[in-house]
């Protein structure tokens, strides 16, 4: 992804048209769809969030874009069992929901704009984005303040001031993204990704950074 252009990556018409697909893989043959930036990067946060000493299995977790929600029947696999996955794509949500209820996994999903304010959604002590920030900052009309929109939500999405907010993005770089979220956020830990050598430079393909409220 790219974070300068808009692209259709950035529009609700192609992430529902999208998994209106997938559902229908899923439905004739099971196929649960796209994992974004593959299951080492899930699993990478999984296995963070397994060693840290405040997080128990009643720890709550909101999954925002959640997709087709395989990172949350990751979480539901390790024993969690407060999971909570949002998605504005009304089908994003359907094929969660058939994935959870197949695997006999508790876990509660809502259609929810993230770039506008969720009153009702409560408030989480994990919310955890993979690729959902950069979704949105490929909207193709006013990304800048979509993305500004998107950050006061998960703010008040947070429980208390040591409450989590995890983030993976593959078109933000880890500066990039403590940049962008100065204002409300300061970053807490980064999780190790793999990283690539070019041009004498070392770059990571994806970011998994940890946010705490400012
Ligand atoms: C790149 S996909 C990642 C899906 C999932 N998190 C994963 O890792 O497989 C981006 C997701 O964000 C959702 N999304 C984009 N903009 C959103 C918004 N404003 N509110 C809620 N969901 C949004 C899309 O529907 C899509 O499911």
């Amino acid at each position: 992804m790219d974070n300068e252009h808009g692209s259709e990556l950035g529009t609700q018409e192609y992430w529902e048209s999208s998994y209106n697909r997938e559902i229908r893989n899923y439905k004739s043959h099971g196929d649960v769809g796209e994992i974004w930036f593959d299951e080492d990067s899930q699993q990478r946060v999984i296995d963070w969030l397994l060693k840290q000493e405040e997080i128990c299995k009643q720890t709550t977790v909101l999954d925002v874009g959640c997709g087709n929600g395989m990172f949350l029947v990751g979480l539901a696999n390790e024993g969690f069992s407060q999971l909570t996955g949002v998605d504005y794509s009304p089908k994003a949500v359907e094929l969660a929901q058939n994935i959870a209820q197949d695997n006999n996994l508790s876990i509660t999903y809502k259609v929810a704009d993230l770039t506008q304010l969720q009153n009702e959604l409560g408030t989480f002590d994990v919310v955890h984005d993979k690729g959902t920030f950069d979704a949105i900052s490929l909207c193709p009309d006013n990304p800048k303040e979509k993305r500004a929109l998107y950050l006061t939500t998960v703010e008040k999405l947070l429980r208390t001031a040591d409450s989590l907010f995890i983030i993976t993005s593959c078109n933000w770089t880890e500066e990039e993204l403590a940049t962008n979220f100065g204002e409300k956020f300061v970053r807490h830990h980064t999780i190790p990704t793999p990283t690539f050598k070019f041009g004498g430079k070392v770059g990571n393909v994806v970011t998994s950074v940890v946010f705490k409220k400012l």
